[in-house]
């Protein structure tokens, strides 16, 4: 254990759809999916009964060797990804590993160097990703190599950094990012990895004419554009990835998280072909391609094509922004509030007017809304005065509203 880990006493012994459980039996919600991975809440029973099943009869197999799990989940990822992904690795053990993977894959193809990523970023937290995403306070304490590693600013249109306004910036942000091209790289750039929608760094959705831009930028540079779907795709905003939301075609995507359905750990990167060529030792990990894992992705991959679950989410996810938009009105401190599907988020300010940013605010509120055993998670990364709401996607339209009631409350208790 890391220190602060075992500061407290409450222990949670079950876990059922958006509800957990301590040893009380006290019920709490959970507005952020677990680690924002749960996508079929806890202890979906459709998943575990499919691993429940499998375990019977093989749970582990060296990755060099096939079986039918492995095979499936590649075929099934490459039948929802976009069309110009047709190959798939799963021989990765988490989000940080299938990113660390993208970028090997364009550098062995590409043979340039560079990476380009953003502030606030997080895309992982290994080594070399804790280089790639672009937080300072967690690199200070260490000292790691920085190689070849640009971070630029990341659309943020609430709070623009470059003190534009959308539309009419024109996407200044991509301009910014060619002028580094031109003037401040050494014209080996490799690959560009991003966050669709920035998920730790506040929830921040790019306009979707960025995405259009960005991906002309990368082609005339012959950058590979990677997609770090890990927190915004398997359903997460209505649609089965965000490439979908944006209508961008990435050269390579990653997904971990939400693929597990009810937690398990399983991971892919999808590529083109033409990266087709790295040798799969350069990429491969012990508990990559983990048979009982691959049994979840499978199983929670035919959960979310069903009729109408995609449609789902994006119901609930109006439903919530419906509620969210009358607590702006309602509270001062809420300076705005954005989402797409269930990827939501809501910026605690000051007040309206100075928009400045109320990071005590926003941990008062996620402590409060513990005490009233609704789960909510701030984020150390920029101002930390965004907190979320991402459920599990299967959540009812009437949980929605028991949620939204109880977060009321909550934020009640702070008008001054
Ligand atoms: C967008 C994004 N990328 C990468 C990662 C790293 O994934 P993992 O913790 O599985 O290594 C995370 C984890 O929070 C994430 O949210």
């Amino acid at each position: 254990m890391f220190r602060g880990d075992e500061t407290s006493d409450l222990e949670f012994v079950k876990g059922e759809g958006i509800y957990l459980y301590d040893k009380e039996g006290n019920q709490y919600i959970d507005c952020e999916a677990g680690t924002f991975n749960l996508s079929l809440g806890y202890s979906n029973k459709e998943v575990n009964e499919a691993v429940s099943k499998q375990s019977e009869k093989l749970t582990h197999l060296t990755s060099s060797h096939m079986c039918k799990p492995v095979v499936n989940l590649a075929k099934n990822l490459v039948e929802i990804s976009p069309e110009n992904l047709t190959k798939v690795t799963t021989k990765v053990c988490g989000g940080s590993t299938a990113n660390e993977g993208a970028i090997k894959l364009a550098q062995y193809y590409n043979k340039k160097t560079e990476i380009i990523s953003f502030y606030r970023s997080h895309v992982g937290q290994t080594v070399f990703m804790q280089n790639v995403s672009g937080n300072s306070f967690r690199k200070k304490p260490f000292h790691f190599a920085q190689a070849d590693i640009a971070h630029l600013q990341y659309p943020y249109c609430y709070r623009c950094h470059l003190n534009k306004k959308y539309p009419e910036c024109n996407c200044q942000c991509v301009k910014e990012i060619e002028d580094y091209l031109n003037y401040g790289s050494t014209g080996s750039v490799s690959s560009l990895i991003i966050e669709p929608i920035q998920g730790n760094g506040g929830n921040q959705i790019p306009p979707k004419e960025y995405f259009q831009k960005l991906k002309k930028v990368c082609n005339e540079n012959s950058i590979e554009l990677i997609f770090d779907e890990i927190q915004t795709g398997m359903g997460r905003l209505g649609t089965m990835f965000a490439a979908d939301y944006f209508n961008v075609s990435p050269n390579i995507m990653t997904v971990a998280k939400g693929l597990g359905g009810t937690g398990y750990q399983v991971a892919a990167i999808l590529m083109e072909e033409k990266f087709n060529e790295m040798e799969a030792h350069f990429h491969s990990f012990t508990y990559g391609s983990n048979v009982l894992s691959c049994t979840a992705g499978n199983k929670t991959i035919e959960i979310i094509k069903r009729d109408g679950f995609l449609e789902h989410v994006k119901e609930a996810g109006n439903y919530i922004m419906e509620h969210l938009k009358v607590f702006k009105e309602k509270y001062e401190f809420i300076g705005d509030v954005r989402g797409v599907g269930l990827m939501i988020g809501i910026e605690v300010v000051k007040d309206k007017k100075s928009k400045e940013p109320d990071t005590q605010l926003t941990n008062a509120i996620v402590k409060k809304a513990f005490e009233n055993k609704l789960l909510l998670r701030s984020s150390l990364y920029g101002f930390g005065n965004v907190f979320k709401i991402r459920p599990s996607l299967n959540i009812t339209l009437e949980e929605c509203e028991i949620m939204m009631n109880k977060l009321d409350k909550v934020l009640e208790s702070f008008i001054l």
